[in-house]
C-alpha cells in the first residue's frame, strides 16, 4: 500500500515510517522540517519538503502519487505555546489538516488522525474513556478536537473514513537506541530529565501540590512502538470495516511525575536534584486511558509501555555518543 505520512519526519512519524516499510507498505512522507529531521527518514523514502498550507504543493503530492491512505501527524503540538498562540495552532492544525482533506477528496478516502488525550482537559472518570465528556483546556486540544469534528463532516460529505487516534502520552525510542526523540524546544517530563541528569543540571518539576498521593500529575506513558503498531491496526480496520471510530491510545497505567522521575533515576544509576515550580495552566492533575475499546477492537497491544522499557529506551536514545 501506498501511504502519505504527514510529519513523517517527526518524533513519532518517523517510527511510522520504518513500521511501514518493515511490513511491506510504501510510505511517502511530506514535512515542511519546521520540528522534525530530514535524517529521520530513510534516503530511499520518496521525500516531500513543503508545508500542508501550501495548498498547491499538497495538490502536486496528490497529482503524482496515487495514495490508499494518509496518516496525518503534522501539527503543532505544544499546549503551552498553543496558549499564548492561539492563531498559530488554529492556523496549522486546523487549516493544514483542511488543505489536506480538500485535496484528497474523490482520491483517497483512508485517513488516520494523530488526536489526543488534551481533548478530554480534565476528565470527570478515570480510566478515561473515549465516551468521557470532551472539554480541551488548552487551543491545542481544542484545535484537534476542531479536526475531529471537521473529519466527522468530510466522512459524511465526501465519505472520507477516518480513525481518531487519541494518544496519551508518546514517550521512548527504539529500543537498540537508534532513534527518538529529537525536539529543539522540549517539554516532555521523560526527554528532559534524562538530559537534566546528562548535562548535570537540576530538573524543573511544575505542581506538588496536586490532589495525587504524591501531590505530582499523574501520566499515562505509551510508547512510540506500540503507538506505529496502532496505526497499521487502524488502517486494517479501515479497510476491513469501511467505517470511521475513534480509540484512546494509552498504557492504561498512570505514573506520578516523581514514579517517572524514580525510574529515570534507576535506569541512569545517577541522582537528579529536583527544583519545584508553580503548577502549569492546564495540565490536569490526574489523566489516564481507558484502552480496552482499541484491545477489542483494533487488537491493540501495549506491550513495550511499561514505564521501565519506555525510559531505559529513551536513556539509550538520549546518552548516545
Ligand atoms: N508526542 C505526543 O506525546 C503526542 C500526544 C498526543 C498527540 N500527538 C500528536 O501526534 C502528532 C505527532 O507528534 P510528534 O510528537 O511526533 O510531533 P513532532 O513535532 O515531532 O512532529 C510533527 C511533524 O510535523 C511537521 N509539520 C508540522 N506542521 C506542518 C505543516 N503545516 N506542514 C508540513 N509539516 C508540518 C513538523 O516539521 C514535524 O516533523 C502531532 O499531531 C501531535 O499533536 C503527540
Amino acid at each position: 500500500m501506498k501511504i502519505l505520512v504527514t510529519g513523517g519526519a517527526g518524533y513519532i512519524g518517523q517510527f511510522m515510517v520504518k513500521r511501514l516499510i518493515e511490513n511491506g507498505d510504501e510510505p511517502v512522507v511530506l514535512d515542511s522540517l519546521e520540528v522534525g529531521h530530514r535524517e529521520a527518514v530513510p534516503q530511499d523514502v520518496r521525500f516531500y519538503e513543503g508545508n500542508l498550507l501550501d495548498k498547491e504543493f499538497v495538490k502536486r503530492v496528490f497529482a503524482e502519487n496515487p495514495f490508499d491512505a494518509v496518516i496525518h501527524f503534522a501539527a503543532y503540538a505544544l499546549a503551552g505555546e498553543s496558549m499564548e498562540k492561539p492563531e498559530k495552532y488554529f492556523e496549522n492544525n486546523i487549516q493544514g489538516g483542511l488543505n489536506l482533506l480538500d485535496v484528497m477528496k474523490g482520491k483517497t478516502s483512508h485517513f488516520i488522525f494523530s488526536s489526543t488525550c488534551s481533548i478530554y482537559g480534565t476528565p470527570d472518570k478515570i480510566p478515561v474513556t473515549e465516551e468521557e465528556t470532551k472539554k480541551p483546556e488548552s487551543v491545542y486540544g481544542q484545535s484537534k478536537l476542531m479536526f475531529e469534528k471537521v473529519l466527522y463532516w468530510y466522512d459524511k460529505i465526501y465519505n472520507i473514513k477516518h480513525v481518531n487516534l487519541r494518544y496519551f502520552n508518546a514517550a521512548g525510542a527504539a529500543l537498540d537506541g537508534l532513534m527518538g526523540e529529537n525536539h529543539e524546544t522540549e517539554t516532555h517530563i521523560i526527554p528532559n530529565a534524562i538530559n537534566a541528569i546528562l548535562q548535570n543540571k537540576p530538573f524543573t518539576l511544575f505542581g506538588k501540590d496536586y490532589p495525587t498521593p504524591d501531590g505530582t500529575c499523574i501520566r499515562d506513558y505509551i510508547h512510540v512502538l506500540d503507538l506505529a503498531e496502532a496505526h497499521l491496526q487502524a488502517f486494517s480496520y479501515l479497510k476491513d470495516k469501511n467505517t470511521s471510530d475513534s480509540f484512546n491510545l494509552g498504557s492504561g497505567k498512570g505514573y506520578s511525575n516523581l514514579e517517572v522521575l524514580e525510574m529515570v533515576k534507576k535506569v541512569s544509576g545517577k541522582s537528579l536534584e529536583i527544583e519545584y515550580k508553580d503548577r502549569r495552566f492546564g495540565d490536569p492533575p490526574k489523566i489516564f486511558a481507558d484502552n480496552s475499546k482499541a484491545k477489542e477492537v483494533l487488537g491493540f497491544d501495549p506491550k513495550n509501555s511499561d514505564l521501565e522499557t519506555v525510559v531505559s529506551s529513551a536513556y539509550k536514545w538520549h546518552s548516545r555518543t
